[in-house]
């Protein structure tokens, strides 16, 4: 039978979508805050290390089972190791990660559809001061109509791009979202260094201070560094798998990551010069974008403008996201159930958001409602980032470097392939021992092993 598996109309599509899914809520919201709790440059440079030495390896690798299989995790898994039911288990927790992330990651999306709208009716200009933006957070994060009303808004917005399929839904949306991305940041990133006062933020990202350096800014940037560049979970093996043979993986590889690093760095120069030329501290954890700055936008001239154009660059980069989850979970019901894409995609949006639904609650209405300390929200992120992706990555390096036959690895790598003989050794060397070595170390870290 003829594999009637959609393809990518191109590379260059392949790269956007790619990068799409890697640049999101991780680059823009996560990144500059852990930047600003961990030390600023050295952070950063740690942040480098682990993108370089495990992050290319672990894209090349995903995508490289994807393309080589032509399905999702679950059938990937199945058809390269003849059904061995443990490994076919491995491709099911990547479904299961994709689920688990996209409850949550959803709702922190509507969030940032909804500050558009609240940014449109300028609910933030009479605002002088964080402490009224954290209450205003605080009160629309908490109240169970406005958070499960954009949660709904966003997940409409994903599922309409993933009906249309892989041509004309995801490669389309990204090609156009993801350029419009990077003129969005660069017009912010303008701004805020052009303001009085930025070059002490501008020296906070590059000036390295190595005595800032904690054993713990180590596993939070080598984690952030799979986050982002959404490792371990089958994206990119979901993705891979709409690959032609005829393109070179690591050249595409190299692309994304690179792709994705630059606009974490970026929102990192849009924020934090502004922040200093403000006079305001780096410290301030995840209610960096939500509390600060809109208020930070009150203080900038064309601030109405600014901040709205931010929210809109802040929900770009998060739909590029949550349509690669949905399409790992999207892929593996039609691949394996036969469903048409459209059903499916309609049935398991609606699920998914209906899982995301105790997720905004939990900011409001069953905050109290806590397992370990953590709310629900804390609950899936925390089994999402440090349980279910580092679990992912570890063993997509280790079947990869010691389970899959290594003469097919590197013919099938090789289809397509531009870089040269000592490279691909190289690369076969990093995932065979460097790779698994360090997720293993951070993966024991993060659940508190040692
Ligand atoms: N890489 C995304 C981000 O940085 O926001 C998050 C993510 C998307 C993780 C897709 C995993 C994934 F499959």
């Amino acid at each position: 039978m003829i594999n009637q598996r959609e393809q990518w109309g191109s590379k260059l599509g392949f790269i956007l979508a790619a990068a799409g899914s890697a640049v999101g809520l991780g680059n823009i919201w996560k990144f500059p805050y852990l930047v600003g709790e961990n030390g600023g440059a050295v952070f950063i440079l740690l942040y480098l290390f682990g993108v370089l030495v495990v992050g290319i390896p672990a894209v090349i690798a995903e995508i490289l089972i994807g393309r080589t299989a032509r399905k999702n995790p679950v059938g990937s898994f199945r058809s390269l190791t003849r059904g061995n039911p443990f490994w076919v288990s491995i491709g099911f927790l990547g479904v299961l990660a994709g689920f688990v992330i996209l409850s949550y990651y959803n709702v922190i999306a509507g969030w940032s559809l909804g500050y558009i709208i609240e940014s449109l009716k300028n609910v933030f200009a009479p605002m002088e001061n964080p402490e009224k933006a954290a209450a205003l957070f605080g009160s629309l994060s908490a109240s169970a109509r406005w958070s499960v009303f954009y949660s709904f808004g966003f997940m409409v917005l994903s599922v309409i791009i993933i009906m249309f399929g892989v041509q004309k839904g995801i490669e389309k949306s990204s090609k156009f979202l993801m350029p419009l991305l990077l003129i969005f940041i660069v017009i912010l990133v303008m701004r805020g260094v052009t303001l009085p006062g930025s070059m002490k933020g501008i020296k906070y990202l590059i000036k390295v201070d190595f005595s800032a350096i904690r054993p713990q800014t180590v596993l939070l940037a080598l984690g952030q560094a799979f986050f982002s560049l959404s490792l371990g979970m089958g994206a990119l093996m979901t993705y891979g798998s709409y690959m032609s043979k005829k393109d070179d993986i690591a050249g595409c590889a190299v692309n994304i990551v690179a792709l994705d690093t630059l606009v974490a760095l970026l929102a990192g120069f849009m924020i934090f010069p502004a922040l200093f030329a403000l006079g305001m501290q780096p410290e301030q954890g995840p209610a960096l974008i939500f509390n600060i700055l809109p208020v930070l936008f009150n203080s900038i001239p064309g601030g109405y403008l600014f901040r709205i154009l931010f929210f809109i660059l802040l929900s770009i980069a998060a739909l590029t996201s949550t349509i690669s989850l949905l399409e790992v979970i999207t892929a593996y019901v039609v691949d394996e159930f036969k469903i048409s894409r459209k059903i499916a995609t309609i049935c398991f949006g609606f699920i998914v958001f209906l899982i995301g639904i105790p997720v905004a609650l939990s900011f409001g209405l069953i905050s109290d409602l806590k397992i370990f300390g953590l709310n629900f929200f804390g609950i899936m992120d925390f089994l999402a980032s440090n349980i279910l992706l580092p679990l992912g990555g570890l063993l997509i390096s280790i079947f990869v470097g010691w389970v899959w036959k290594k003469d097919q690895v590197y013919s099938n790598l090789r289809e397509g392939l531009k870089i040269s003989e000592p490279l691909l050794n190289l690369w076969f060397f990093l995932i065979r021992f460097v790779v698994p070595v360090i997720i293993l170390f951070v993966f024991l870290s993060s659940i508190g092993i040692f």
